[in-house]
């Protein structure tokens, strides 16, 4: 588990406590769980707003609820990856920010920065909302990068012991 610290987990511990919220630990997404990708993602995108003086507590909600979206997407190797995923691309903001509003109250700011963070797919209209849209790509490709690493060191690990 890693640290973070209190003025995050004031904000934080309402919507990772929450019942429906837990439910994302037991999805998996890119190396993690989707509960893990969107709390490393609020966190990241918390330090760079606050650092710059920004509106932080709209950053760390909208944040962790950017991927509320509750449902495993399931990529299959057929011609369809493509639109498949552009679909996913599209869909999932809006989902996420339909689930959220179910069970939190979200100012604009926050709804936006749910909405508009798979830019160019959304459009974000704060620099708090370009803050996550930034940090979830860049989190995003670490975890792709780390599973491909445990995919090729399995596969590597595997093949010297035939
Ligand atoms: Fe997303
Ligand atoms: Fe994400």
């Amino acid at each position: 588990m890693e640290f973070y610290d209190y003025r995050f987990m004031e904000i934080a511990r309402p919507i990772i406590e929450h019942k429906e919220y837990q439910q994302m630990k037991y999805i998996k997404h890119h190396d993690e769980s989707v509960y893990e990708h969107s709390v490393k993602v609020a966190y990241s995108s918390y330090q760079i707003a606050y650092k710059n003086n920004l509106d932080w507590v709209s950053t760390i909600r909208g944040a962790l609820l950017h991927d509320f979206f509750l449902y495993k997407f399931k990529k299959s190797l057929s011609p369809r990856i493509i639109t498949d995923s552009i679909k996913h691309a599209i869909t999932h903001p809006l989902i996420a920010l339909e689930n959220s509003k179910k069970y939190f109250d979200l100012n604009d700011k926050e709804k936006n920065i749910i909405k508009g963070h798979m830019f160019p797919f959304g459009l974000p209209k704060s620099k708090e909302a370009w803050i996550v849209s930034y940090s979830d790509k860049y989190i995003a490709t670490m975890e792709y990068y780390s599973n491909f690493k445990k995919i090729t060191k399995r596969k590597i690990h595997a093949f010297n012991a035939d």
